[in-house]
């Protein structure tokens, strides 16, 4: 499709400008008409006419370039890949200016994107990595649906790399490496460059894929520090606006793109144009937001850390987070996700949450304004008790998603409510 490959032309081309003017500029003209409007179009269809029978035909044979049908692709969808390109691609060129071409695949969901993913790269017999934290409908989507394929699943605590070490040794037939960074809802750090390096020197035809979901590209860039494969669910950040569900992953190798591709456009988790209209609205403002979602953040886990009824905040930005050094040497910044257990356990944490009024209480995250939830019964319900409590998700334990507004208000609204728990 000409515009597919334009999309990985012109992301390229926008390597030479800054993030924040990338995430302006990057991808808007592709496949747009000639109107002079200075907004791009939505092609808000579900299938493309074809000029005469024989044009119909050679599409569907692949002999001619166009689009056929929004499941298998859409103008709309293209320009916001050709940003996402852009964007996951930030240094990519510093490393291999010449060979490199990066090129991601939007979805209908995260999950839509996970599972195509494991659908493209795993058959049975294959073993897949994961680490111990993954955010619920992953866990879950991993423990007793792929297993059901006949696809072993290995879980992994990748923040040790000695044990990433000893796995990827006695699992030869792992193909696919597939962790968080920061985990959902620990906020737990992996060394991704480190991680990479020993994965591929015993086994460099594993893939590795990071869910960059909480970090955006904007504070982190995996496919830099040497992953194969990055994920997103674009429900978050990237749109930012809490207005769509939606998914990306965005790869170096061709043959991973094309395998995807095979994938989504039979198995159909394609996402709906105004979707990703909307998206490539919300990337326009990363940069801005998430600096504001980290100032904001990194007032509010202070704040909770001298609180009497705060047993322990999770937050990568603090000093007395574990993995704080990782954090600075591989993040820009600290992002806008933090953590909490409340004193008084479950009781304690659902007054909390409903005497707040700034922070809606939603799953979700990443959304310009506060959201709060209780990751036991709500995002991680899924996961059996054990799960639950290898991964320390206790019943205490709240996850705060801070918004932008003003933080003052932010931190009144948790105080108040902590009183009242
Ligand atoms: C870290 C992470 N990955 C993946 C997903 C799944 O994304 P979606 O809800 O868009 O399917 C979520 C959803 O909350 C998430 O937090």
């Amino acid at each position: 499709m000409e515009d597919s490959k334009r999309k990985d032309a012109i992301s390229l081309f926008y390597l030479k400008y800054g993030f924040g003017t990338r995430c302006l500029h990057a991808g808007e003209k592709i496949g747009q008409p000639k109107s002079k409007a200075h907004t791009n179009a939505i092609f808000q269809t579900s299938t493309f006419t074809f000029d005469d029978a024989q044009e119909g035909a050679d599409l569907f044979a692949q002999k001619r370039e166009g689009y056929v049908y929004t499941r298998m692709g859409n103008p709309t969808v293209v320009v916001a890949e050709a940003k996402l390109n852009s964007l996951e691609g930030r240094d990519i060129k510093l490393a291999d200016p010449e060979n490199v071409r990066v090129s991601s695949l939007l979805f209908s969901s995260g999950m839509g994107a996970t599972s195509t993913l494991a659908y493209a790269l795993l058959k049975p017999g294959d073993v897949l990595l994961r680490g111990r934290v993954l955010y619920g409908s992953t866990d879950v989507f991993f423990e007793n649906i792929l297993t059901t394929y006949g696809i072993k699943q290995v879980i992994v605590d990748t923040e040790d790399l000695r044990e990433t070490e000893k796995a990827i040794k006695k699992y030869p037939k792992t193909k696919l490496l597939f962790f968080e960074t920061p985990t959902n809802p620990m906020l737990e750090l992996t060394d991704i460059a480190e991680t990479c390096k020993i994965v591929k020197a015993v086994n460099p035809d594993c893939m590795i894929c990071v869910d960059n979901t909480f970090a955006t590209p904007y504070l982190q860039n995996p496919l830099t520090l040497g992953t194969d494969i990055v994920m997103h669910s674009t429900t978050k950040y990237l749109s930012g606006h809490g207005t769509i569900v939606g998914g990306a992953l965005v790869t170096r190798h061709e043959w991973v793109k094309n395998e995807l591709y095979k994938i989504v456009k039979n198995h159909g988790a394609s996402p709906s144009p105004f979707d990703c209209w909307l998206l490539n609205l919300g990337m326009k403002t990363l940069p801005i937001r998430v600096e504001k979602h980290c100032t904001n953040a990194m007032a509010v886990a202070k704040f909770l850390e001298t609180h009497p009824k705060v047993e322990r905040v999770y937050y990568p930005g603090l000093p007395s987070h574990p993995h704080h050094e990782l954090a600075k040497k591989q993040m820009r910044g600290f992002g806008g996700m933090i953590s909490f257990d409340i004193k008084g356990g479950y009781a304690s944490a659902q007054k909390m949450m409903d005497n707040c009024h700034i922070f809606s209480i939603a799953v979700s995250l990443g959304c310009v304004d506060s959201l709060i939830q209780h990751p036991a019964s709500m995002t991680h319900s899924g996961m059996s008790p054990e799960a639950l409590a290898a991964a320390h998700i206790g019943a205490g334990l709240i996850r705060l998603s801070v918004g932008i507004e003003d933080v003052d208000d932010i931190i009144k609204d948790l105080d108040h409510a902590l009183k009242m728990s």
